[in-house]
């Protein structure tokens, strides 16, 4: 039977299979070791913070996460169709191993960040206008 993510050591097992999805994702895998090169030694951990803040209510994570996404979009544009790409993988791969409430709140979160993304990175010039 599925169960639910309740620990850090869960959401870097979690993470670790995501980014292995989406490092060879034909869509999204090259802005993870073309765009910006990922050592994922390095990267889950702070990645693991993040979600961490988001399921767990704790607060190591500080940086904001929209600027860090900024950036890569003015090396190489992040699309809606890339966030579409992102939010299926991340949505799939929980689906697999785990199931429940921090689960589902994890699949909501992605769901609500990726499309504000797409507003801040594609759409804010027009609402500026
Ligand atoms: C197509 C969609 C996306 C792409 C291509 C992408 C790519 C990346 C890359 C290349 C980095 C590393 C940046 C660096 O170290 O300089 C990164 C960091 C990160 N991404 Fe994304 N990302 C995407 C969507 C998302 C979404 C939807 C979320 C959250 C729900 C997210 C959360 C994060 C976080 C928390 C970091 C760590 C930032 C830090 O270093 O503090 N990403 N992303």
């Amino acid at each position: 039977m599925k169960k639910d993510i309740e620990t850090r050591e869960e959401l870097e097992e979690f993470l670790r299979a995501f980014y292995k999805k989406a490092f060879a994702d034909e869509l999204i895998g090259h802005f993870f070791t073309k765009v910006v090169p990922l050592d994922l030694k390095t990267h889950i951990p702070v990645i693991a913070s993040f979600w961490e803040s988001v399921v767990f209510n704790t607060h190591g994570y500080r940086k904001n996460v929209m600027e860090v996404h900024k950036h890569i979009h003015h090396l190489s544009k992040i699309k809606k169709e890339h966030l579409d790409r992102w939010v299926k993988i991340f949505t799939e791969t929980l689906d697999e191993e785990f199931e429940g409430y921090h689960t589902e709140l994890m699949k909501q979160r992605a769901r609500s960040i990726a499309t504000l993304m797409d507003i801040k990175l594609n759409h804010e010039g027009i609402a500026k206008a």
